[in-house]
């Protein structure tokens, strides 16, 4: 059976190892322990999930098949360096790393030691996402992704860009595969030195505009995603997991001496995807693509690809406005 191990158990490494002992549960997994530098922390987890605590990177990893990594976003590349070098699979948290060139080197580790590598995108394993897929993306004109988050006290390494916006530009270029021809941006810092609200849009090739809107100075949460087709308009909401699909039937204006009417007529497709947890699936595809029972069903040309779209993303916006840019794209 495979061993696994967590690496980095703060406020997202918790919900890995929730989710792991949930699958060792099950008989998916051998949770084999969990390590992070702050020892209290990692002790008050262990405790908490009744999970062995290992004392080192290097004695974990001397214990496992895979492990999951969910350490600050300045430490990936360090940390990934080492789990991949120690011949040990990685899913890495999302944004892959802060350099291009970081993430392109653990790639070509990975593909020389035949090493999975999977990037935390989960979105990818919403189910709204899921649906979508199977059934709406045809002709495509437009698309409006917004997230928004309400500003926590958490330590923040990246802004908003590399940390929210990164989900729905995986999102956007992974199933809409278009070659990008235009960028354009623009941030604000509001709590913190970095880009705290972002706007950008990207136009492809194909003359698909896609729009992204995201932020952690909202005083509500917004997931959504909004897709204007040939033939329809689409509006889902990742948190809710809802999908409305609206299509005209027909509409008409008519005007008297009174009044001016509009009809329009149309109807709403709404469907609710069953709730699922998305991390789960996330983290069972990972173990069943070590242990050789799935494809891995995404590539790393892609994680490499929307990582460079990011950095650019917030490289156009450090032009436009006082938001610093720390990448090499
Ligand atoms: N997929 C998602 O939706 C999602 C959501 C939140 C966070 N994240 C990602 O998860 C990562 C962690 O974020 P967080 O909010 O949990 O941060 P956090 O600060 O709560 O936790 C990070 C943990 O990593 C530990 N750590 C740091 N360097 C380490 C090292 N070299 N070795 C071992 N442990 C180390 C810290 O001590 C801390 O306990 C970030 O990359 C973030 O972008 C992803």
């Amino acid at each position: 059976m495979v061993q696994i191990g967590v690496v980095g158990v703060g406020h997202m490494g918790e919900y890995h190892v929730n989710v792991i002992k949930m699958l060792e549960s099950n008989g998916f997994v051998k949770f084999t322990g969990i390590y992070d530098i702050n020892e209290s922390r990692m002790k008050y987890v262990s405790e908490k999930y009744n999970v062995p605590a290992f004392d080192s990177l290097n004695s974990l990893l001397k214990k496992v098949d895979c492990v999951t990594c969910a350490v600050n976003t300045d430490q990936h590349y360090l940390v990934a360096k080492e789990v991949l070098n120690a011949n040990v699979h990685l899913l890495i948290e999302k944004p892959f790393t802060l350099l291009y060139r970081e993430a392109e080197e653990l790639v070509e580790i990975a593909s020389k030691k035949k090493l999975m590598l999977q990037v935390g995108h989960v979105e990818r394993f919403n189910g709204v996402i899921q649906e979508l897929k199977k059934k709406y993306l045809k002709k495509t004109v437009y698309i409006e992704a917004v997230r928004m988050n309400p500003f926590g006290k958490k330590t923040r390494d990246t802004g908003v860009i590399l940390d929210l916006m990164v989900h729905d530009i995986d999102i956007v270029l992974n199933y809409f595969e278009e070659e990008i021809s235009d960028i354009s941006s623009y941030a604000k810092k509001i709590y913190t030195d970095f880009d705290d609200f972002a706007i950008a849009n990207i136009l492809f090739s194909s003359g698909l505009v896609a729009s992204f809107k995201c932020s952690r100075a909202s005083y509500i949460k917004t997931r959504t995603l909004a897709i204007a087709q040939e033939s329809n308009y689409i509006f889902m909401n990742y948190d809710t997991k809802e999908i409305e699909v609206y299509k005209d039937t027909n509409s008409h204006f008519e005007v008297d001496q009174r009044e001016l009417i509009y009809y329009r007529g149309g109807f709403v497709e709404r469907i609710t995807v069953h709730e699922e947890n998305a991390l789960k699936d996330e983290i069972l595809h990972f173990i069943n693509t070590v242990n050789g029972r799935e494809k891995q069903n995404f590539s790393n040309e892609n994680d490499l690809l929307v990582l460079k779209t990011a950095l650019k993303i917030v490289k156009t916006a450090s032009k436009n406005c006082d938001i610093p840019y720390e990448g090499d794209i």
